[in-house]
């Protein structure tokens, strides 16, 4: 521990704050969307907003102050991105015994008899990742169930505002989700959460405030902005300074990165290696095929196997729902379709 750092769980993005603020309005539109009453039909929501705008955690904190009767399922789909995989993470939610025997129907039959017996609310967060595969099916599934007014189906998404876009036409009138949108935050706001969380990880007076400032005109992602300040923290002698701020920014950057591909493969990662190192080379925006030679190269020098150009494809894809690359798309040429594709 470092003179600054007093205590380093409140800057953790983990961390569940007493107080949620300037989230009144989503927060009040989320609880209203359930306050129907027992006989009232529960509602389908898609819940959109930049990342890092505390969409998870207000849904999630509306979710665990529903009654004890109804039953909850949470999906973060990054993890589980197929229909299989995320109806076995609903089933074990339900307390179901599942093991890798089961098929999709039967799966299936179970999440439709739980729906039958209690009212049930299946979050599907990160909803991209699911719907880059048979996410579809599973949405459709859901939204046709025998006893659909039991059922409560919310995605979440920090890419899509609207979910039509996205999935058939014959999902979405089945589904009809009603959208809420999370804002980015301001700077002010960002300042003042920031502050907040602060407080009870620093010791007094070790943060300047033109560092706060910097950081809050800099990002509107609450997780990007703590990852920042916890890791100047890390590295201050006396005082979190603007300068010390501005020093430690793309390395703090690096760690949010990390953060954000803790989930996801080594071979995520070595992908995103790939684009840092082939944009170092050249300039600012690569070529997917230049992305996959430089990734087979990393493979050849740690001495693993390299996976093949669609599945890297597919990565890439993941890193841009990630917002960590962007990616244009071009058509025509020999080979039909490019992409160039950029660090964020
Ligand atoms: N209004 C707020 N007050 C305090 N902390 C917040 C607020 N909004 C977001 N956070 C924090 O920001 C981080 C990101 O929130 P999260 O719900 O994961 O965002 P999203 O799902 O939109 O990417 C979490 O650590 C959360 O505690
Ligand atoms: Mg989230």
């Amino acid at each position: 521990m470092t003179n600054v750092l007093e205590d380093p769980a409140p800057l953790q993005l983990n961390y569940v704050p007493d107080e949620f603020q300037d989230r009144e309005n989503e927060a009040s539109s989320l609880k209203a969307s359930f306050a129907g009453g027992e006989e009232a039909p529960l509602p389908n929501l898609h819940v959109h907003g930049p990342r890092g705008t505390g969409k998870t955690q207000a849904v999630n904190s509306v979710f665990n102050d529903l009654p004890k009767r109804v039953s909850k399922a949470y999906v973060p789909c990054h993890r589980y991105d197929t229909q299989y995989k995320a109806l076995k993470q609903i089933c074990k939610a339900f307390s179901q015994d599942v093991n890798d025997g089961h098929h999709t129907s039967e799966l299936q039959r179970r999440v439709g008899e739980q729906a039958e017996v209690m009212k049930t609310v299946v979050i599907l967060d990160e909803i991209d990742f699911l719907l880059l595969n048979d996410g579809d099916d599973l949405l459709y599934f859901l939204s046709r169930l025998e006893n659909s007014d039991n059922i409560s189906v919310i995605t979440i998404s920090s890419n899509t505002e609207k979910l039509e876009s996205l999935i058939e036409e014959r999902t979405y009138s089945s589904l009809q989700p009603r959208r809420i949108g999370f804002e980015p935050y301001t700077g002010g706001e960002l300042y003042q959460i920031l502050a907040e969380r602060a407080k009870n990880a620093l010791a007094s007076r070790s943060l300047q405030r033109e560092a706060l400032t910097y950081i809050a005109s800099s990002t509107s992602n609450v997780d990007r902005g703590l990852t920042w300040l916890r890791y100047a923290a890390k590295n201050a002698d006396n005082t979190i300074t603007e300068e010390l701020i501005r020093e430690v920014e793309a390395s703090a950057y690096q760690e949010y990165v990390n953060y954000l591909l803790d989930d996801f493969t080594e071979h995520h990662y070595r992908v995103y290696e790939a684009v840092f190192e082939a944009s170092e080379e050249g300039e600012n925006s690569v070529r997917a095929g230049e992305i996959y030679e430089m990734y087979q190269d990393l493979c050849r020098s740690t001495e693993q196997e390299a996976l093949s150009n669609r599945r890297v494809s597919d990565y890439i894809k993941n890193l841009e729902l990630l917002d960590i690359v962007q990616a244009d798309y071009y058509y025509g040429g020999e080979k039909g379709k490019t992409r160039e594709v950029e660090l964020c």
